[in-house]
């Protein structure tokens, strides 16, 4: 799949881009259930939150066949290699939870600021791009983004490691506030099988979340190869150190799985 010119410009100008529909319903009701299954796992590679609901699954691309499929799609793929102009390997890659009545915030952040200061990645030459597992309302933990705001370039942050259960460098209200007068703020919502792509210095967050509806979202962290990680200090699981670039599957890969488990099921 390719982004048309002006989807690429917006890109660069706002940070940010909103494709929805990008997988099928029949698609995302795979991912779903796996995702549900594996939140009932107990593996070093779930992260809860304060309150035990599930928060992060890391590394599902290495232990889950649906999700090793997502990680190597090629309407994900393409998109970002088009934008960097070479090939890709996967940094991080987690299914963030968001649980209904429990789901807790992230604070406001760039994410090259953690991948830097943690990881020793050179630049920002790393792209999200988020997959809605579940329908994100403006209501059920919606990720906010600063238009705009990855022109600031890498910004001064404080380590948190206490306001949740997970370690984030995040930034303070007068920077925030400075960037949010200049550029406002946007919640893309959707359907699940949207696909939001971000810049890694674009700052953003989320809030609780307190309604019955879950927000499941998959984050892929695509990094150019030449921009692979120097000075990793985090486990693998959560910042890759396998550097080989990813072949794109065939584009129904995903329908033929959901096939293969419906024929398994009678
Ligand atoms: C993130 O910023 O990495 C995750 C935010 C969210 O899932 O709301
Ligand atoms: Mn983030």
């Amino acid at each position: 799949m390719k982004l048309t010119q002006d989807q690429i410009d917006t890109f660069h100008r706002e940070g940010w881009l909103f494709l929805p529909d990008l997988f099928s319903p029949e698609e995302v009701d795979v991912l779903r259930q796996e995702a549900e299954g594996i939140y009932r796992e107990q593996r070093p590679e779930i992260w809860r939150e304060k309150n035990g609901a599930p928060r992060i699954a890391f590394a599902a691309h290495t232990y889950n066949e649906a999700f090793r499929l997502l990680g190597s799609h090629p309407r994900l793929i393409g998109p970002v290699e088009q934008i960097f102009g070479e090939k890709l390997y996967m940094h991080q890659f987690k299914i963030n939870a968001k649980a209904a009545f429990t789901g807790d915030v992230w604070q406001w952040h760039q994410d090259y600021g953690t991948w830097k200061r943690d990881d020793g990645m050179p630049a920002p030459k790393a792209m999200n791009i988020s997959v809605f597992l579940d329908e994100v309302y403006p209501f059920n933990g919606a990720l906010m983004l600063v238009p705009k705001s990855q022109n600031e370039g890498d910004l001064d942050a404080g380590h948190d490691t206490s306001t949740t259960s997970y370690p984030l460098w995040t930034l303070d209200e007068e920077t925030v506030t400075r960037l949010v007068k200049q550029g406002g703020i946007v919640a893309p919502t959707g359907k699940p099988g949207g696909v939001l792509l971000f810049h890694g210095n674009l700052v953003h967050g989320s809030a609780g979340n307190i309604t019955p509806f879950p927000r499941k979202i998959v984050y892929l962290t695509l990094n150019a190869v030449s921009n692979h990680i120097r000075k990793p200090t985090r486990p693998d699981y959560i910042a890759h150190q396998d550097f080989t670039p990813i072949e794109p599957v065939a584009d129904d890969a995903l329908l033929r799985l959901a096939g293969q488990q419906r024929q398994a099921a009678e």
